[in-house]
């Protein structure tokens, strides 16, 4: 018999056909699984793939004693309780490396956007508000050369979009919990975050999620920016406080914001970041290109396969798990 899989939300097809090579795969390739649905179809599945909308938590794991691998299509794994699955030997892969240029590509877009005014100016022209040939005195964006740009997050993406910056003539500086030397002797300067956030033109967010990092941008640290800077948020939303920044948007007190994040996804309808034209809102599409999506795709089957091989998988988020459960165990391919 072979491994039993559940999918749990859309994939791009590469992936679908590795894994239904070696799978029984059930869910549809198209429609997203909502999660009472994930949870009753899992009770007997050796593997899940899985949409970063689904949480897996305590209670879900207790539920589905037979699940070997969660392989999550995503590099971010805030909706995984990774201690509760490496607990019962359960061993999470994830989606690093692969999506590192697209996702710096739509924090530039959403930099350029913000900084240029260009979401706003598109929905003045659209909305056949132009009457007048030439706005001399309107629609002021700003320049990026000379200007700062802050990173919060040195990561891979975090390093792809300040070696960008340094294309459009900027400085560049960064705050993280761990110093980065190499990119240091490369002219990328470490602020603390405060600094950071004071002096910062442009602040760009990419941060994982974690305990540490909730809200990490609260109020106070809002404050602390410069009238005309802007932040962009292609991480995730609970790292900046969105009420916070909501309000400090509506006073005018800095100068935009481009989100593709939130602190509640979809977007409430009700959210005030709707009514603002100083906000760029994107539907958390970070990743979302053809050759990306299809690379994502492809290393989630592959980490499948691995695990479910006996072999280690090429992005192993925990691998304390290999003292728990040791990965012959987990063959049944
Ligand atoms: C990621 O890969 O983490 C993206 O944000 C999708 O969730």
């Amino acid at each position: 018999m072979k491994p039993r899989i559940l999918l749990t939300g859309p994939i791009q097809e590469k992936g679908y056909k590795l894994i239904s090579r070696y799978c029984d795969v059930e869910g549809d390739i198209h429609q997203p699984l909502e999660r009472a649905d994930v949870l009753r179809m899992s009770r007997d599945k050796d593997g899940l793939m899985l949409a970063s909308h689904i949480k897996i938590d305590a209670e879900f794991l207790d539920a589905t004693p037979n699940l070997k691998i969660i392989s999550t299509v995503s590099v971010g794994f805030d909706h995984i309780d990774v201690d509760e699955a490496t607990k019962r030997g359960v061993y999470v892969c994830n989606t690093p490396g692969v999506l590192t240029d697209c996702v710096a590509e739509v924090t530039w877009s959403l930099i350029l956007s913000t900084y240029k005014r260009m979401s706003e100016a598109e929905r003045f022209v659209r909305s056949r508000k132009w009457t007048r040939a030439f706005y001399a005195t309107e629609f002021l964006g700003r320049d990026l050369r000379g200007k700062v740009l802050g990173i919060v997050g040195l990561g891979r993406i975090g390093i792809r979009v300040a070696e960008i910056a340094k294309a459009f003539g900027m400085k560049v500086a960064y705050n993280d919990i761990i110093r980065q030397k190499n990119a240091e002797k490369l002219g990328i300067k470490y602020f603390s975050l405060e600094k950071l956030m004071a002096t910062s033109d442009v602040i760009s967010i990419h941060t994982p999620l974690r305990k540490d990092t909730y809200h990490l941008i609260d109020g106070s640290k809002i404050a602390l920016m410069k009238k005309d800077a802007i932040i962009v948020n292609t991480a995730r939303g609970p790292i900046v406080d969105e009420k916070a920044l909501t309000k400090a948007l509506k006073e005018n007190r800095i100068a935009g914001a481009g989100l593709d994040v939130f602190e509640i996804e979809p977007l409430p309808l009700d959210s005030e970041l709707f009514q603002l034209e100083n906000v760029v809102l994107s539907p958390h599409r970070g990743s979302a290109s053809y050759e990306t999506r299809d690379a994502m795709a492809e290393l989630a089957a592959r980490n499948m396969i691995a695990v479910l091989k006996g072999r280690m998988p090429p992005a192993l988020v925990n691998p304390e798990v290999l003292k728990v459960k040791p990965l012959k165990s987990m063959k049944l391919l």
